[in-house]
């Protein structure tokens, strides 16, 4: 990434200020590999959390489409002066579409002007409207006969139509049908609102009433938010874990996340409440279910799109155990452990087998090539061990190439973790899943986490972290630099031991300003903006510098984790042919840090180096969106040896390259 580069002149680095603190060689031996990096090295974290998928990255504009939320009618107002009592009814078909039961009945006579009778849909946190974007409209309908016209029409914060267009429902009899039509938008607007109003006479039944942006993600029509991809793609992640976090386990069995149901028409996929829903008392949000509009397939399809392998994590018969705790019993755990098995089929069997053929007949007949899959999420407890075991033999009897990931449950220590971190490890686990959740001295602190963990043991996916500047989620504001500065640090120690971590993934992805239920988040967006916080600088660094293998990096013959507040980690692109630097700077003061490098190529005669420093409180924001991000700048190689201004409170990454 070369966000800002500052071409100026390159004795600017190397003449130092005259604060900067003289520290001992940096010594690096680029011939000395130390582990092989894995392509998967540094991923995203996805969940529906914090409006991250309704209201978030799927780009569906009105909420509670099919009228299934709890209160059939939240987010519609129904409004008219020739609307009367029974004139608009939610009706249920009951068995005969029972994953999407609920419909509307409009029922109205001489309905002629827009005050007669309106449909006026909120949008999740309100519609964000795009001047000259089409938008995309689509309804179920059923009539007897044809009568009544529906007037379409995107209205701005006063109300005012912004954009409109007309549908005049062609198909009459008694089975549904799908019509769509378009217009575009002439106003930008942040909180817009979606209004339908009827004219003529008549009764219609309405169902699954949708509007798009036309500017989707690859403009796939019911698609993606293209912008939240994008930042993404930029990344160049090495997997996408998804669906989640707790929402995998559900506040219940009933409310777990099960991927079967999130696949084939999105009019047959059935609504459930999000977990997040209730789960904090400080930031309920009642209106917050899943669509699941995005669904696997769709979750396969972005991970392929952005080169991403998908990484699906499946309920393993438990409930969260922060709510309710619910476990299937050992003998009734079969389809659970099925739907595992099943899952492998979509994403890789032929076309001819039950699961294969769906994901063809969703328009993907070529394999998603599925290698790995997690078993549960935060679970513990011996509970979690003995269904684990279940699911474990099932998958490698079937699928032996399939990497499975365990849960060390919710934090990095403590007895839960021991329990499950020895028993996985005896049990030669695949992968053990880490998370962390910590303040950023813990980040800090931990820099020499892996340093002690077996290179030849059970590999390690850190698939949770962040550093929490405070122990209550507190919004945009604490995604400071000094957080992303203490993770930067720590995961040089993620680098250094690759050979053990071979993933990693920073959470959560995605929060909504006028949504969230979590913070810190790593990139937040409204209805039409998007930006990425200082830790998304700095994960999305390291993922473009992962390189292809470590070498080692010292300092007066030790690792380099934080003595004299210095961390450091090494690698080589052997495609690009460079060697790769990265050091922390945690101290308040500058550092004239001299580097020299052992190598038995020549070096270039410049190098960059990409750093990022700041206020420690310094964070970004919708109006200052790169205000913490990286700049570059060229430096002076003399020989074999470089010598940086590390600034103060600073994350540095120097790019050396080989001739
Ligand atoms: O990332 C937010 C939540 O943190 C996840 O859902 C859960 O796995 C963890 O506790």
């Amino acid at each position: 990434m070369r966000i800002k580069f500052l071409a100026a002149c390159c004795a600017s680095v190397l003449s130092l200020n005259a604060v900067a603190q003289k520290s001992q060689p940096v010594v690096i031996n680029a011939d000395k590999l130390t582990a092989k990096i894995q392509p998967t090295m540094w991923g995203v974290f996805f969940e529906d959390i914090n409006l991250g998928a309704d209201g978030g990255l799927y780009a569906e504009l009105i909420k509670n489409r099919s009228f299934e939320f709890t209160t059939p009618l939240m987010g519609w107002a129904v409004k008219g002066k020739k609307i009367n009592e029974g004139d608009v009814l939610v009706l249920n078909r009951q068995e005969a579409a029972e994953n999407n039961p609920r419909y509307l009945r409009v029922n109205l006579k001489d309905a002629d002007a827009p005050t007669d009778a309106t449909l006026t849909n909120e949008g999740f946190r309100g519609i964000g409207i795009k001047k000259g974007l089409r938008y995309n409209f689509s309804v179920m309908y059923r009539q007897a006969s044809k009568g009544l016209k529906m007037h379409l029409q995107l209205l701005d914060e006063n109300g005012k139509a912004v954009g409109s267009g007309m549908l005049n429902p062609e198909q009459s009899g008694t089975t549904w049908h799908k019509q769509t039509t378009g217009f575009t938008a002439n106003t930008d607007v942040k909180k817009g609102k979606f209004q339908i109003w009827f004219e003529g006479s008549g009764s219609i039944d309405l169902d699954m009433i949708s509007l798009f942006p036309a500017d989707t993600w690859k403009q796939r029509p019911g698609g993606l938010r293209a912008d939240m991809v994008q930042m993404l793609a930029d990344m160049k992640p090495g997997f996408v874990r998804f669906p989640g976090g707790c929402i995998v386990e559900g506040r219940d069995l009933a409310n777990r996340y099960q991927w079967k149901k999130t696949i084939g028409p999105i009019e047959e996929r059935e609504l459930i409440m999000n977990r997040w829903n209730t789960e904090f008392k400080h930031k309920p949000a009642p209106d917050y279910f899943q669509s699941f509009g995005l669904g696997f397939f769709e979750y396969f399809q972005m991970c392929e799109d952005i080169g991403a392998e998908p990484l699906p994590i499946l309920n393993c018969g438990m409930a969260c155990q922060f709510n309710t705790a619910e476990l299937v019993p050992l003998d009734q755990l079969g389809p659970y452990v099925q739907d595992a098995l099943d899952l492998v089929e979509f994403a890789n069997g032929p076309i001819t087998s039950t699961w294969g053929k769906k994901r063809a007949d969703m328009g993907h007949p070529a394999p998603f090539n599925l290698k790995m899959m997690g078993i549960g999420n935060e679970n513990w407890g011996p509970q979690y061990l003995e269904r684990l075991a279940i699911f474990t033999k099932a998958m490698k009897e079937k699928y032996p190439a399939i990497k499975l990931i365990n849960s060390s449950g919710t934090d990095p220590d403590g007895a839960r973790f021991d329990l499950l971190n020895n028993a996985h490890r005896k049990n030669k686990a695949d992968f053990v899943d880490e998370h962390y959740y910590r303040s950023p001295e813990w980040f800090f602190s931990n820099a020499a986490r892996y340093d002690s963990y077996d290179k030849n043991g059970s590999k390690v996916f850190a698939g949770e972290y962040a550093a929490h500047t405070k122990n209550e989620p507190n919004g945009p504001n604490i995604n400071n630099w000094r957080a992303a500065l203490a993770e930067a640090a720590f995961l040089t120690g993620l680098e250094r031991n690759a050979s053990v971590v071979n993933m990693a993934s920073y959470a959560p992805l995605f929060a909504h300003t006028d949504g969230w239920q979590w913070s810190p988040d790593m990139i937040w967006v409204d209805n039409t903006s998007i930006y990425g916080t200082p830790d998304y600088y700095v994960q999305k660094l390291y993922s473009l510098n992962k390189g292809t293998n470590v070498v080692d990096i010292k300092q007066a013959n030790k690792v380099i984790a934080g003595q004299d507040s210095l961390y450091a980690s090494a690698v080589i692109d052997q495609n690009k042919n460079e060697l790769i630097i990265k050091m922390v700077n945690a101290s308040n003061k500058a550092k004239a840090q001299n580097l020299q490098i052992k190598s038995g190529k020549k070096l270039g005669a410049t190098a960059i180096v990409t750093s990022m420093s700041n206020d420690l409180k310094a964070v970004n924001s919708f109006d200052a969106a790169t205000k913490v991000s990286p700049v570059d700048e060229r430096v002076n190689v003399k020989g074999k040896t470089v010598t940086l201004e590390l600034k103060p409170y600073s994350f540095n990454i120097l790019h050396i390259p080989f001739k």
